[in-house]
């Protein structure tokens, strides 16, 4: 199939807003990848620096993986609930000699959404007279009904409330706020440790001890999500180490198989573990489904995090994250009618825009460089953050190649009075109820 005939199965039948921006942004169709490189149809190659948002942290179609994969494929691919098998087992040992504490119960599922419905149950399980669950506002938890409800990213959350009698969202990083909104005792918190979604941010020094000093004072249940963060992506195997605490659930997906197979976990303190298995029975399938934690994504998991370990990967993130983030900032600072500067820790970085449509004109300047980054996709802020995810096996020489993409981008686009980008941005606002030849319009005229 070409292009075009893709594009127009996509209307028809799948997703017509994907393939609207895939026509508009000549958007490549990916037919293969390995390591940092994605190739389209005509075998053009394309560096990836959005990597899935952490999913490809290892690279794409990693070899070693690879192996574990077909053998385990030919030996058990997936195993009925209630089995139980070696792989699991190992997995289990394996992320656990890396987690402190009794941070050590592990409840596999296929997403990180399905991870969050984990801990959003264990809490409420926990606390059983607790209604109250607290999360911060742009914060993102999945789109899962029971996940999206403590998703403080308001226009995707609204359309489907009331989900939760009584969530309160507070801004991120404000120790007052969150005390505020715990008062003496939530079911929950929920946040992630860096904040992604279009931001970015990394908490004030001490913003996690802060909410972990209050959460146990007040048996409040505490979940980082590590969606994003985890597995190395900041310069720590996981981003709550930072600060030096042990959060009682850990949620994990993304970088787990390296993008391999679909696989995510709820890892949970066995104290608290323990504590709800009285509370509802042990029964043990409460928490499990046909195709979570199979044998396969088990092995492919295990190989992932020894690839990660054996090849210093947690390690290379902290040290080469920096230089990442001086070109990224060189080039904000070159362009300042554009750029507002590159937030960030370790490689989970991007570069911060003057509204939404410099970000979109910038990712199209980027693709035609052949790069790939990431859009911030949360239209809700003002002064997005373009994201810089590459796989943690980034090279020097391909941060360069990135940089200088970039700084060719912005030099393109600082052509266009600021004006016309503010006003291509109010039309923006309404992307997608546009008449299509306007849209396409103001796109090209910016790419
Ligand atoms: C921080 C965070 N939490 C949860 C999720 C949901 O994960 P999934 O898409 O695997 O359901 C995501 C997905 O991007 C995420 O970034």
């Amino acid at each position: 199939m070409n292009h075009e005939q893709i594009s127009r199965i996509y209307d028809a039948h799948y997703n017509p807003t994907l393939a609207l921006l895939f026509d508009m942004a000549k958007c490549p169709v990916e037919s293969r990848s390995h390591g940092t490189r994605v190739y389209d149809d005509r075998g053009q190659e394309f560096l990836d620096f959005a990597c899935g948002y952490g999913v490809f942290s290892i690279g794409h179609t990693n070899p070693r993986v690879q192996a574990v994969m077909l053998r385990q494929l030919d030996k058990l691919a997936t195993a009925p609930q209630l089995a139980i098998h070696e792989a699991a087992a190992e997995l289990s040992t394996k992320l656990g000699k890396l987690l402190p504490g009794d941070l050590k119960r592990l409840f596999l599922c296929g997403s990180g959404s399905e991870a969050v419905e984990i801990a959003l149950r264990i809490a409420s399980l926990r606390n059983p007279k607790r209604t109250r669950f607290v999360a911060v506002h742009h914060g993102f938890h999945g789109k899962t009904v029971g996940a999206m409800g403590v998703t403080g990213q308001d226009y995707l959350r609204k359309p489907f409330e009331p989900i939760w009698a009584d969530v309160r969202f507070v801004p991120y990083g404000d120790v007052g706020a969150m005390k505020e909104a715990i008062g003496d005792g939530a079911a929950a918190v929920l946040l992630e440790p860096v904040l992604g979604g279009g931001f970015i941010t990394t908490p004030p020094r001490g913003y996690l001890a802060e909410v972990r000093e209050m959460c146990s004072r007040t048996g409040t249940v505490f979940v980082c999500d590590e969606v994003q963060t985890g597995f190395g992506r900041t310069g720590k195997m996981f981003a709550f180490q930072h600060d030096d605490i042990v959060p009682d659930v850990l949620i994990l997906s993304k970088g787990f198989t390296g993008g391999h197979v679909s696989m995510a976990a709820a890892v949970v303190r066995d104290s608290i573990a323990n504590e709800v298995a009285e509370l509802s029975a042990a029964d043990p399938l409460l928490y499990m489904s046909d195709t979570g934690g199979s044998p396969l994504a088990c092995a492919v998991a295990s190989e992932a995090l020894s690839v990660i370990l054996d090849e210093g990967l947690v390690q290379r993130a902290a040290e080469i994250g920096p230089y990442l983030q001086q070109r990224l900032a060189q080039a904000s600072r070159a362009y300042p009618k554009l750029g507002l500067g590159a937030p960030g820790i370790g490689l989970m970085t991007g570069i911060q825009l003057r509204n939404n449509m410099v970000e979109n004109a910038v990712w199209l300047q980027m693709l035609k460089r052949r790069v790939v980054t990431g859009l911030s996709t949360n239209p809700m802020t003002p002064r997005p953050v373009m994201r810089f995810f590459p796989p943690l096996i980034v090279t020097r020489e391909e941060i360069d190649r990135a940089g200088d993409a970039l700084d060719d981008s912005l030099k393109e686009l600082d052509r266009v009075p600021g004006l016309a980008l503010d006003l291509a941005n109010q039309a923006a606002k309404v992307q997608f109820h546009l008449p299509k030849p306007l849209l396409r319009g103001i796109l090209k005229s910016l790419s």
